[in-house]
């Protein structure tokens, strides 16, 4: 079968309009990526797009070696046998300002997960840890600083054990970003806030992100304002037309 014809392209982003698992199975070569943010279906809501595409991890596969996966606990746990022969690194927890959660019996549902999976070895997937300004350290920046021992290589090496300090720390994994709501594109659309730290962290400048499940574009607009290349596939012609619409003029949610 021949690949469809993209359905907005520029320098930067393929966007396809099309089923990703067809097009995973059988142009994998078209889609090759450094790694992969998407946000599949979680299969938890009531509108018609939110079906879990049974196996789409594993088709993925063939594209990537790193991939960050949005989701709810009761997903990735539904759907474990999808990921088979991928590994999990870390999780990340998105904190939103208000809850999504319709249930009035549980506690109020303020975050979402995501999840970074690979394959392969480690040390060879790119991955470029984010730092932000240290709040709360008293040190003076240029001071010397000195991790405890034994710390370093079995969690991942950290390296040298004396250091200069930045000023800097790494990025928490509870990552607090205000949800869409009011001006989203998507019933489900995930701010630039929360995409941002994770396509860094995992593509260099130039080399490709993918999203099977773009829904309104916001990882490929992200991607693209970062200075990477993107490509999606988007199954349902209103999202894809959203996607393009947005990707063909300035983001009026992108990042500054
Ligand atoms: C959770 S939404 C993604 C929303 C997106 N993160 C955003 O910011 O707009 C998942 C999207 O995947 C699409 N989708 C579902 N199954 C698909 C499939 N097999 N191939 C391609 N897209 C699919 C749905 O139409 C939906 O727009």
């Amino acid at each position: 079968m021949s690949p469809p014809a993209p359905y907005y392209q520029d320098g930067q982003v393929t966007l396809y309009c099309g089923n990703s698992l067809e097009l995973l199975a059988d142009h994998a070569d078209l889609l090759a990526a450094e790694a992969i943010v998407t946000d599949p279906p979680y299969g938890e809501i009531s509108l018609a797009w939110d079906v879990w595409p049974d196996g789409w991890p594993g088709l993925a596969a063939a594209a990537a070696k790193s991939m960050w996966c949005f989701g709810s606990m009761k997903m990735f746990l539904r759907h474990f046998d999808d990921f088979a022969g991928w590994r999990l690194s870390q999780d990340i927890v998105w904190q939103k300002h208000a809850g999504s959660s319709p249930a009035a019996d549980r506690f109020r549902r303020v975050h979402e997960y995501a999840l970074h999976w690979y394959r392969g070895k480690w040390r060879e997937i790119y991955k470029e840890p984010q730092r932000e300004p240290n709040p709360v350290s008293g040190m003076k920046v240029g001071s010397v600083s000195h991790r405890r021992s034994g710390t370093a290589p079995h969690l991942g090496g950290l390296g040298p054990s004396t250091y200069l300090y930045d000023g800097t720390r790494l990025v928490h994994s509870v990552i607090p970003a205000r949800s869409m709501r009011g001006r989203a594109l998507h019933p489900t659309e995930k701010p630039p806030q929360i995409l941002a730290p994770l396509i860094r962290y995992s593509c260099p400048p130039g080399r490709v992100i993918l999203d099977p499940f773009p829904g309104s574009g916001s990882t490929l607009a992200v991607a693209r304002s970062l200075g990477r290349r993107a490509i999606g596939i988007e199954r349902d012609e209103r999202y894809a037309e959203i996607a393009a619409r947005r990707l063909s003029k300035h983001d009026p949610n992108g990042p500054a």
